[in-house]
């Protein structure tokens, strides 16, 4: 992997008084006022407040899009664009409320005029009705925002009892193969429906013609498994999760006929043996869920069941992604925060762990938008 040099006293010296410079100008209120009207100062300064106002006003947003998608307002504009009486009276609003939140709306680009005034789907609208697991995420985010509601009091760790940490309860758990179905479903089923981009960008990303036996870490109801199984018919496949999870991906093979193929395991990584026989072993969305140690020692025991050369897939979204980087640090940072255990990672990071697990060959794979998952795959060394 490339390193970046290591920038010389001098150079470290130049620059930290080039950024003091730059920051008491952004700063001051005439540099702005005067940036803000100079023809080739002003796009980007009209650019950097809106970026700033965005900031400031990002949660807000985010209840406007809350508020469709509990009126079911896409699905609904979907079928046709509608007028606003009509559309208040199928949301069950007053015209003046429908009005203020299809206005908003609109300029999110969730929803866009029409001919006549009617109101129809916006190109945003069209893309996240494409994926329904976005409308589960934001619906499940009433409990991140909640525990959000005091971000300080959260790093200093003063609140013990999060809502994600009830969502999750994994998470803190320090026995979690006692956790029941009730303990499971949701967040099993949240999974689900977040599964079906990630396992098409893994599938794209990596051939698995050449494998024989894939073992699924942490493979929840196996709508991962079930994804790959559809591309590679040749393989078979083993999952191991929690066992009321395990049960339930247990469940989806016999349902689409894949029991011949696919064995649910269940148990708990941290203690348990995992399922040996594998020559592929995938971590979706695993890794980042687990403080270092965990996850190391996850990482380890995927070792000790793959055979030499045997390949690791670990597939989640990860810190450091160009044109993403607040996904990983600030979004999933918060968000492991508050559900109590785990920490985005960098490919580098990720690295570093993987071979101190016993992995060689590690590469950081392509994948159709890093936003939603990176994919790293390492080989299980010889001996
Ligand atoms: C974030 S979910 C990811 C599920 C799936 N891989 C996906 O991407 O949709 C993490 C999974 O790890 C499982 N898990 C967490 N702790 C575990 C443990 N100690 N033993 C076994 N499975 C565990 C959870 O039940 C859950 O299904």
């Amino acid at each position: 992997m490339a390193r970046r040099r290591a920038p010389t006293a001098f150079g470290a010296r130049l620059r930290e008084r080039w950024l003091e410079r730059r920051n008491r100008l952004l700063a001051s209120p005439r540099f702005q006022r005067w940036a803000a009207g100079f023809p080739l100062t002003r796009p980007v300064a009209a650019r950097r407040a809106r970026h700033l106002f965005d900031l400031c006003a990002g949660f807000v947003y985010s209840q406007v899009l809350l508020a469709c998608i509990q009126l079911r307002l896409l699905p609904i504009l979907a079928e046709g664009p509608l007028p606003l009486s009509d559309l208040a009276a199928r949301v069950d609003l007053s015209e003046a409320a429908a009005e203020r939140l299809l206005r908003a709306a609109e300029t999110l680009g969730l929803v866009e005029r029409r001919t006549g005034g009617a109101f129809g789907l916006g190109a945003q609208g069209a893309a996240l009705l494409g994926n329904p697991g976005i409308s589960a995420m934001v619906q499940h985010h009433t409990m991140l925002y909640a525990d959000l509601a005091d971000p300080v009091g959260l790093l200093r760790g003063e609140r013990r009892r999060t809502e994600l940490g009830g969502y999750w309860p994994y998470a803190g758990s320090a026995q979690p193969s006692s956790l029941t179905a009730e303990h499971v479903v949701e967040y099993t089923a949240l999974m689900a429906e977040s599964q079906a981009l990630i396992a098409g960008d893994v599938i794209d990303a990596f051939s698995l013609r050449h494998h024989n036996c894939l073992l699924d870490v942490g493979g929840g109801d196996g709508t991962f498994v079930s994804a790959v199984a559809a591309r590679w018919p040749h393989l078979r496949f083993k999952l191991f999760d929690l066992p009321p999870v395990a049960a339930r991906a247990r469940q989806r093979f016999a349902r689409e006929g894949l029991s011949a193929r696919a064995e649910a395991f269940g148990g708990d990584m941290m203690t348990d043996p995992l399922p040996e026989g594998a020559d592929l072993v995938s971590l979706v969305r695993v890794i980042h869920d687990h403080d270092d140690d965990s996850a190391l020692a996850i990482l380890r025991a995927a070792h000790r069941v793959l055979p030499p050369g045997g390949t690791l897939l670990l597939a989640e979204p990860m810190s450091a992604t160009r044109g993403a980087e607040p996904v990983g640090e600030a979004y999933f940072g918060f968000y492991l925060l508050a559900m109590g255990s785990g920490r985005p990672r960098t490919p580098a990071e990720l690295t570093a762990m993987l071979e101190t697990a016993g992995f060689t060959r590690i590469a950081v794979e392509r994948t159709r938008r890093p936003l939603l998952t990176s994919l790293i795959t390492a080989r299980a060394s010889r001996g």
